[in-house]
């Protein structure tokens, strides 16, 4: 994709986004080697995927002329796709307004005003979710000011349609003699997953698609539950509007706290520093490979790192200590995903 600047004078020009790095890892599981193809998505400008949603959101918006000069952008975000969106709004000419939640990195935030947006902070609804809340504060700022448009990551086709184009294409592009066995992605929207899953059917049948959700979050038709220690952007307070039947061959539901310790233990290992997401699909790509003896070459989608996340770093302590914090507790000893993580003590990048 390439980037364009219709308002000059706002940024010097808008960043071409996409054509990111996919780095190979491998893993011993059950005697054979299984290598791992990360895609590194924290390389594309604002620091994640969700710069290709942002600008593909602004597009459709742009192409029917509901977004022009001199309105408004708002949007409901966890935290990734606010920072892009600010930084394209500001690049386009457009004020923008994001919609964040408590558990919203720190870090996020302050980018997105950097860039220049509005930022609110939205609590929780009595017998809502955090999502539920964010989504009431759009609403009543759609209704209060006629010029605001909402870009709506959770339903717009746009979402699905830049990943079935752009990040699917890449990642088989980049694809092992034969492609992948397995491809696993973290779901939120559902957008990178149903996309990527679209493209695969058509052009990589044998290709399994592994969804990796959150337990306690509903994006998968999971039941909606306390997450203590919630990492931004993965997994949903609603089901995607997205992800259909076809799509998934098999679904991997992690704990926040055993996603952040896929993080420390890769970073430990590789030096690479995954945000929650990547490592939810690293971890969930080893406990599917641990099942399964065919699958020996798995993609892992990647959606950003671990930078701005003090989560993960809590989670270090946690992962190893005898006397873990509450929500940190390990997981029992006969678990497909202790045993994935004790696999990911002797991971390492390919050619070590
Ligand atoms: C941290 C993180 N996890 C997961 C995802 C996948 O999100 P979605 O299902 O909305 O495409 C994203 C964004 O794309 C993300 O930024």
């Amino acid at each position: 994709m390439k980037g364009r600047n219709p308002f000059p004078g706002a940024l010097a020009a808008e960043p071409t986004i996409g054509g990111t790095p996919v780095r190979r890892l491998r893993v011993p599981v059950g005697g054979r080697s299984v290598r791992l193809w990360l895609k590194l998505e924290a390389e594309n400008p604002f620091g994640s995927i969700k710069a290709r949603t942002a600008a593909a959101l602004l597009d459709a918006l742009e192409a029917t002329d509901e977004l022009r000069p001199g309105r408004r952008v708002v949007e409901s975000t966890s935290g990734n796709l606010g920072v892009a969106l600010a930084g394209l709004c500001r690049a386009r000419g457009y004020p923008c307004t994001l919609v964040v939640e408590p558990s919203t990195p720190r870090a996020a935030i302050d980018r997105m005003v950097d860039y220049g947006a509005e930022v609110i902070t939205a609590g929780e609804i009595p017998g809502g979710t955090t999502l539920d809340a964010r989504l009431a504060a759009v609403r009543e700022i759609l209704d209060r000011d006629d010029n605001t448009v909402w870009t709506n990551q959770y339903a717009s086709p746009a979402n699905p349609r830049v990943h079935e184009a752009h990040t699917a294409v890449e990642l088989v592009e980049a694809a092992p003699d034969g492609g992948y066995d397995a491809v696993a992605v973290a779901v939120s929207t559902g957008g990178t997953l149903a996309g990527i899953a679209t493209h695969l059917r058509r052009h990589s049948p044998a290709t399994k698609v592994i969804a990796v959700d959150a337990v306690g979050s509903a994006a998968m038709g999971g039941t909606p539950g306390d997450r203590p220690y919630k990492l931004a952007g993965f997994g949903s307070g609603r089901v995607s509007d997205f992800v259909r039947r076809q799509h998934w061959d098999s679904i991997v539901r992690l704990r926040d706290v055993d996603a952040a310790a896929a993080c420390t233990r890769i970073r430990w290992r590789t030096g690479l520093f995954l945000g929650g997401s990547g490592g939810a699909a690293v971890l969930a790509a080893v406990v599917r490979a641990s099942l399964d003896p065919a699958l020996r070459e798995l993609a892992c989608v990647c959606p950003d790192s671990g930078d701005k996340y003090p989560r993960l770093n809590e989670a270090i302590p946690a992962d190893r200590r005898t006397d873990p914090a509450p929500g940190f507790e390990p997981a029992t000893a006969d678990d497909p995903v202790t045993t994935a993580l004790d696999l990911l003590d002797h991971i390492s990048a390919e050619g070590e």
